[in-house]
């Protein structure tokens, strides 16, 4: 690099995009590291936190206080939180270039995988995504609508998102309201009619993709009982030596709550049905769903490598309700390289990729760069190692055009974006912490953008509306 930047006289500018774990653990490793860093971590919500804030389910509470540790990074002096700022909206990301010498994506995956069926478009057919945002009060769902009143959901996939779903579906009132699920969601689950909820996989038991602890959890609600028809303990060779991997013992942990299920005699309330081998191939109904096809499966290939094949046997299941839960993915911003099939920023270790060539001073961490797997925790060590490999580059990046800390404000203040600071944040974390103390809550959040605006008296001249479009 030409100018001596990283020194007491010129810090290391680096601009973070999008404030979730991963975010925060590239910026904590910045801060670990010998050098004069700036780090400005923008994201376009006003409240920081990414997926933990509006993707953790509320009724696990306990996995949120990584964010203290996300608190302590953010109050270090190197440190700039720049909320309400849409990279690639209000800001392009050819224009973030211009004040910082090297940039950071970690801006998750925000969209859903598709599932490309006939039907899929119809009424009372949703994404997980939507109605994990809308009960965690993101501001893009909040103003979705689900129909309650059914009695019988299907949820696609068996991951550990299907089971939030399925959970939050499942639990009573009583359950969730000393949590901080938005209160306009458990309005309406409090008046729900759903009576069976079908979380169908297009593998075997083995295969499903939840954890341990979380379909383990599913016994415990107070009135709903999970519902595991024996013949599913009957496997093929095949998942019979997944299942007895010497190396994870989750697999038989998970599979013993299998087959305390299929023993389960009492029928609550709420019954959440575990179904397998099914693909669906169409959504059925006169204007809305109401019922769904299945092709129904056989595994075929070696151990921890089966696929799902198709019979030519079919099913169906009436349902009013359907989830598809089928996997996260990354929406493309701006210029950066994307990888389409993968819904990723393609990089090597980090370093973002143009076919074989890194693009100098761009990196990706996180779900945007190595796809929508893992828990908070799977996104550290890929930060730390983005990390290294950017203070490895110092020396061949282009330094910005305008490393006045002051520019960028100058710049988005012009444009008439409204920059939510850290401290604006706090106000707004107390404010919403006071709310929730009322109804007995850890929190109740302001689920739209200007609400958290108004908290620190801020306005912002493009409307949430028109940012989305
Ligand atoms: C529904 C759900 C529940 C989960 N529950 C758990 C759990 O209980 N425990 C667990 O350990 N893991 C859980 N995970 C996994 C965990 O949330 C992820 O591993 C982690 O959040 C990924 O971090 P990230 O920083 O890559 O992305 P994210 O957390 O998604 O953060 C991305 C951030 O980028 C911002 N952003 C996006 N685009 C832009 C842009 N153009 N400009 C500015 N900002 C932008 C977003 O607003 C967001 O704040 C869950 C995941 C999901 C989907
Ligand atoms: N409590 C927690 O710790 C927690 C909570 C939520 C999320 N997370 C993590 O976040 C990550 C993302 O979770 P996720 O649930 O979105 O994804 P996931 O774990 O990848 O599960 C996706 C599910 O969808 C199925 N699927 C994919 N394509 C399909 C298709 N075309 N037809 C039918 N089924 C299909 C998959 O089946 P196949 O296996 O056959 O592909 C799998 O069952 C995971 O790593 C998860 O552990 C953690």
């Amino acid at each position: 690099m030409s100018v001596n930047s990283g020194t007491i006289d010129r810090p290391l500018r680096v601009a973070i995009v999008g404030s979730g774990p991963s975010g925060f653990y590239a910026a904590g490793a910045l801060q670990q590291a010998d050098l004069n860093v700036q780090i400005d971590m923008l994201d376009r919500l006003p409240a920081p936190f990414g997926l933990v804030r509006y993707g953790v389910a509320p009724d696990h509470d306990n996995i949120k206080v990584i964010t203290r540790l996300f608190e302590k990074i953010a109050q270090k002096e190197n440190f700039s939180f720049l909320g309400n700022v849409y990279v690639g909206k209000d800001i392009s990301v050819e224009e973030l270039k211009e004040f910082y010498d090297a940039i950071i994506f970690a801006c998750g995956a925000e969209t859903d995988r598709k599932l490309d069926i006939p039907g899929i478009d119809l009424e009372g057919s949703h994404t997980a995504t939507e109605f994990v945002g809308w009960y965690n009060g993101h501001p893009d769902y909040v103003d979705r609508e689900f129909d309650l009143s059914q009695e019988v959901v299907v949820i696609i996939g068996q991951g550990n998102v299907a089971i939030d779903v399925a959970r939050i579906l499942c639990k009573t009132v009583d359950e969730l309201n000393k949590t901080d699920i938005s209160q306009h969601a458990l309005d309406i689950l409090a008046e729900s009619k759903i009576k069976e909820v079908h979380m169908v996989g297009r593998r075997g038991p083995v295969q499903s993709a939840f954890t341990f602890a979380e379909i383990e959890e599913i016994q415990d609600l107070k009135n709903c009982t999970p519902v595991f028809d024996k013949k599913y303990l009957d496997i093929n060779e095949a998942s019979r030596i997944e299942l007895n991997n010497p190396n994870d013992h989750m697999y038989i942990r998970k599979w013993k709550v299998f087959e305390n299920f299929a023993q389960t005699k009492d029928i609550k309330k709420r019954k959440l049905i575990l179904d397998f081998y099914l693909s669906p191939v169409e959504i059925k109904g006169q204007g809305r769903a109401e019922k769904v096809i299945f092709e129904e499966n056989e595994l075929v290939g070696k151990p921890k490598a089966q696929k799902a094949t198709g019979t030519g046997r079919f099913i169906e299941i009436d349902c009013g309700l359907f989830f598809r839960s089928v996997g996260y993915q990354g929406r493309p911003l701006g210029w950066v390289p994307f990888d389409e099939q993968k819904g990723i920023f393609p990089n090597k270790d980090g370093r973002i990729l143009d076919g074989d060539h890194e693009v100098p001073g761009m990196y990706a961490v996180g779900w945007i760069g190595q796809g929508p797997v893992g828990v908070i925790g799977t996104n550290k060590s890929p930060a730390q190692k983005t990390v290294a490999n950017l203070l490895a580059d110092i020396p061949r990046l282009t330094p910005c055009r305008n490393s006045n800390p002051q520019a960028i404000y100058d710049f988005l203040k012009q444009k008439g974006v409204a920059v939510i600071t850290f401290d604006d944040w706090k106000k707004i974390d107390a404010a919403e912490i006071a709310r929730g103390q009322e109804a007995g809550k850890p929190r109740e959040k302001f689920i739209r953008v200007e609400d958290m605006m108004n908290v620190v008296g801020k306005k912002t001249l493009m409307s949430t509306d028109e940012k989305r479009r």
